[in-house]
């Protein structure tokens, strides 16, 4: 079965069970900062687990493009990918653990549907902790589908417990499904979950019931979800009898070329690294919310994918300049699937080759200071290299680790890893408190400031189009509570007299009190209606459009505040380039 087949078997099983089919959305996220990456299916609809209404009703069914790269480490293995994607089908506040898992379990086993043989499936359900009960009743569903007791395993929160994404925001506990591979157990612990390779995790229903509070505690939400994750290229591998996810769809061509390219016919751990990270690199640089290399936030992360693909390159005496070629394989699979990929091919290849050629640079200066502290070094009587010296020049000249560790080998030397580790374990905590700070509130947990700030988005937005011109469009939002942040294509700075035009038209809709209303449509009326919206292929046929009085009409899933009146005074704090061609607006209200 290819990831095609998968994915249209599966959307057209839960349409038989009343769910609509709604477009994933861009894997950076919108309007939300408490995460840098779509990393679930559920993550775009958030809003309505929390129990905001969508306007396709509660029964949804999609496939989403994620990016995790909270395991990086793993990837080369088995079934690890930074960039994958998960279908999902979605209760919000409808059905509840009972068809759920009848439904999985009639997918996976339904002999025009999955077909898996129902005796090589296990599933695990979630065991109590803390104050929150075992989940007895999951576990007398699977017992009535017809799984028996010795194949229902009970775990914690470590292992059935799924969310939140950010530090607050819709959780529950969760039941997993796991194929057994029919490999020797690796031990008498060997169970599903385990590692070894004879469980593959199929698919994950988790029974979103609850919300984490900024204070830590979980609370009962007012409405029940459902949210199921089944990743498509595991389950795909694994329908294929594949041993790994880089034996399916592009992972084909692409590791072919990079065999070629390296003049060797094994594979490689670093193979696999360069396929998984030069298609995420693709993604993340096609998605038309996308953002370019970075030291900060989303480009910071692709950055880091862009030259874990170069040095991986290197170990294979690949020769420079490959990124391109590589990530035209990609678009070439997946621009069909993913059609933002073509739309934003020059852009992928531009960037691709700039950040090379960067890196370039930062390789030369990091060894010429290398060389400058090799008399030094090589004082020490004990040839070691100590950890913070690697890490300063990691830290100040963005050099590797391990080319610090080539050059020290050559030079008779090695390098104290643990100090080094030490080192980067402290910086990471540093910037991990900095980050939390950063990302505390957020649209994923609905606080009144976010919702306030997203209203005072599309008053921006609309303000920007009337002084700057209809050219103006979107490119991303992202909300904290503490300030909106806006980006947009134009092509210029803008002046201070323009920025005093947007204040004034955003103060003015605030000062005229004016109700915020909200209505469902077809996008085709809406677009008569003049609402904007720009992102066309993406809508199902239904959508919500808010309109504020004179001000401002836009397709968009909310959530908003009542009445302008409750938004305080708009202030913008800065505006200046975030790419090519895009503008950032910063701004706040006192
Ligand atoms: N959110 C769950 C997961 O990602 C199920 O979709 O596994």
């Amino acid at each position: 079965m290819t990831e095609r087949e998968l994915v249209d078997l599966y959307i057209k099983f839960f349409q038989s069970k009343g769910h609509k089919n709604i477009t994933g959305a861009s894997i950076i996220p919108e309007n939300d900062s408490t995460i840098l990456f779509t990393p679930a299916g559920m993550q775009p609809l958030v809003p309505y687990l929390l129990g905001e209404k969508h306007p396709q009703g509660d029964r949804l069914v999609d496939v989403q493009k994620c990016i995790r790269t909270g395991d990086i480490e793993e990837v080369g293995d088995a079934t690890h990918l930074t960039f994958f994607r998960m279908l999902g089908n979605w209760s919000l506040g409808g059905y509840f653990k009972k068809e759920a898992i009848q439904w999985s379990w009639e997918f996976l086993t339904g002999k025009q549907w999955l077909g898996f043989n129902p005796e090589k499936i296990s599933v695990t359900v979630f065991a109590g902790e803390g104050d929150i009960p075992a989940d007895e009743e999951a576990a007398k569903i699977w017992l009535e589908v017809g799984v028996p007791e010795e194949r229902i395993y009970s775990f914690g929160m470590k292992d059935n417990w799924w969310g939140p994404t950010g530090a607050t925001g819709p959780c529950g506990p969760d039941t997993e499904m796991f194929f057994d591979t029919g490999k020797e157990p690796c031990g008498d612990l060997c169970k599903p979950g385990c590692s070894c390779g004879k469980y593959f995790e199929v698919w994950n229903d988790v029974f979103m019931e609850y919300r984490k509070t900024e204070t830590g505690t979980y609370e009962p939400l007012a409405q029940k979800n459902v949210d199921t994750g089944m990743g498509v290229e595991r389950t795909v591998a694994m329908l294929g009898g594949c041993s790994t996810v880089y034996e399916i769809g592009v992972f084909v061509p692409l590791s072919k070329r990079i065999r070629e390219l390296a003049g060797t016919t094994e594979t490689t751990k670093s193979e696999k690294v360069i396929s998984d990270h030069i298609r995420s690199a693709t993604h993340i640089l096609g998605d038309d919310q996308g953002v370019t290399p970075s030291n900060v936030d989303q480009g910071y992360v692709l950055r880091r994918l862009i030259r874990l693909t170069i040095r991986h390159g290197m170990k294979l005496n690949i020769p420079k300049g490959f990124l391109g070629e590589l990530s035209s394989i990609v678009i070439e699979a997946e621009g069909q699937e993913y059609p933002e990929l073509i739309r934003n091919k020059a852009l992928i290849l531009d960037e691709l080759e700039r950040e090379e050629k960067l890196f370039g640079e930062t390789l030369i200066a990091g060894m010429k200071q290398f060389n400058k502290m090799l008399p030094n070094l090589l004082k020490n009587p004990n040839k070691v290299i100590a950890g913070r010296l690697a890490f300063k020049l990691y830290d100040t000249f963005g050099f590797p680790v391990e080319l610090t560790a080539d050059l020290a080998a050559e030079n008779g030397m090695t390098i104290d890893i643990d100090g080094y580790n030490k080192a980067f374990e402290k910086h990471r905590e540093l910037s991990k408190k900095g980050a939390d700070k950063k990302f505390k509130g957020g649209l994923a947990d609905n606080s009144e400031m976010v919702t306030k700030l997203h209203t005072v988005t599309h008053l921006l937005h609309a303000a920007l189009r009337k002084v700057l011109g209809d050219s103006v469009q979107q490119k991303g939002s992202n909300i904290t509570a503490e300030r909106l942040r806006f980006d947009f294509l134009f092509g210029e700075k803008m002046t201070d007299e323009q920025k005093k035009q947007v204040e004034e038209l955003v103060n003015k809709a605030i000062n005229d009190k004016v109700s915020v209303e909200v209505q469902e449509m077809s996008p085709d009326q809406a677009e008569r209606l003049g609402a904007l919206g720009f992102f066309k292929d993406k809508y199902g046929d239904v959508v919500k459009v808010y309109t504020i009085g004179e001000y401002s009409i836009e397709i968009c899933g909310g959530p908003h505040v009542e009445n302008t009146s409750e938004l305080g005074r708009f202030r913008i704090a800065s505006e200046k380039s975030s790419s090519r061609g895009v503008r950032r607006i910063k701004a706040v209200i006192d």
